[in-house]
């Protein structure tokens, strides 16, 4: 029974069988199309919701929530990172932000070792070789790729995604390192079989791919600069399904165009939608439409997840997944 009769503005369309739930929990305004809100959309969503439910397409900012009317008390993010709302401003105003966290960390791991594989085994040439109708047969020099076991991988970011990344690599016999804010703790450490490396210079320049998982805040926007990006191995490969903010594009292109790295996987990328064609043209690059979290099973998840932190809410107490910036 919707009981609170809260005001919950969700600004995209969600999958079905999590609409209709919190249809018959909360009074919601659903989205009719599948299309970003508009600014002036989102402005009028946050004058007058109680909470509103964003996605990674909504730029939550500070001027944004100047404008937020005095009944909005919490932002139930439909998705894990939230760099695209200004949770500190949020906070200054009283608006509590909230996540899900823990049901898309399968896979984005599952989807940072296809990128990984795609791009080592050469697979999207592969791919169109056959659909063109240009395979000649088997041959022994055809669409030699790199064999992935034993290859070091250095891992950027060890939390869940990073750890999930690491347990399948190893399984593939991948050798496993990481550079982390904090060092894991030694028995995590252990389990995993991962070298930690407190330089990050160091780490990347010795890696045969670079798997970036640590999520976008100011303190990792292009923490792969030029420079850094010049450690690389002219053979390494770079894979990233966390936020493209964390690479510099322009650099990163450039390198791949001058052979100066051997390729790239990428899930996103740093002005979002805005893929610069010299990226897409590149033979060694294998890009994908942010489709990380995009399983039937984690998109459900994660509208579990929203519904039990705005519930909570609710029920007066802190959402579960309460970001805290
Ligand atoms: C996430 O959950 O952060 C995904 O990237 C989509 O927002």
């Amino acid at each position: 029974m919707p009981s609170e009769r809260l005001s919950v503005v969700v600004t995209r369309r969600l999958p079905e069988a999590v609409e209709t739930r919190i249809k018959e929990l909360f009074d919601v305004r659903l989205r009719d199309d599948d299309t970003p809100m508009t600014r002036a959309e989102l402005s009028e969503a946050v004058k007058t919701a109680d909470i509103l439910v964003p996605t990674v397409t909504d730029t939550i900012d500070a001027a944004l929530l100047a404008g937020a009317g005095p009944r909005l008390k919490l932002i139930a993010n439909y998705g894990v990172g939230v760099d695209h709302i200004d949770v500190a401003t949020a906070r200054q105003r009283g608006i509590l932000v909230s996540n899900t966290p823990g049901v898309l960390t399968d896979d984005t791991a599952d989807m940072t070792m296809a990128l990984l594989l795609a791009v080592t085994r050469r697979i999207p040439e592969g791919l169109s070789v056959m659909q063109s109708g240009e395979w000649g047969g088997w041959a022994p020099t055809a669409l030699l790729g790199g064999r992935v076991g034993g290859r070091r991988l250095g891992i950027l970011g060890m939390g869940r995604i990073g750890q999930a990344v690491a347990q399948r690599a190893r399984a593939f016999g991948m050798q496993i390192h990481y550079h982390n804010r904090r060092r894991l703790r030694p028995e995590v450490e252990d389990g995993l079989e991962a070298t930690y490396w407190e330089s990050l210079d160091q780490m990347v320049a010795r890696m045969d791919v670079l798997s970036v998982n640590c999520p976008h805040t100011p303190s990792t926007f292009h923490l792969l600069n030029a420079r850094r990006l010049k450690l690389m191995k002219p053979s390494a490969v770079l894979v990233n399904t966390s936020r493209g903010e964390v690479i510099d594009e322009n650099a990163m292109t450039r390198m791949l165009k001058a052979g100066d790295i051997a390729g790239a996987g990428l899930d996103v990328y740093e002005h979002g939608m805005e893929v610069s064609p010299d990226l897409q043209g590149l033979p060694n690059v294998v890009l994908l439409p942010h489709m990380g979290s995009a399983t039937q099973e984690g998109r459900l998840e994660m509208g579990e997840k929203v519904i039990i932190n705005i519930k909570t809410f609710a029920d007066g107490h802190r959402p579960p997944d309460q970001v805290v910036p």
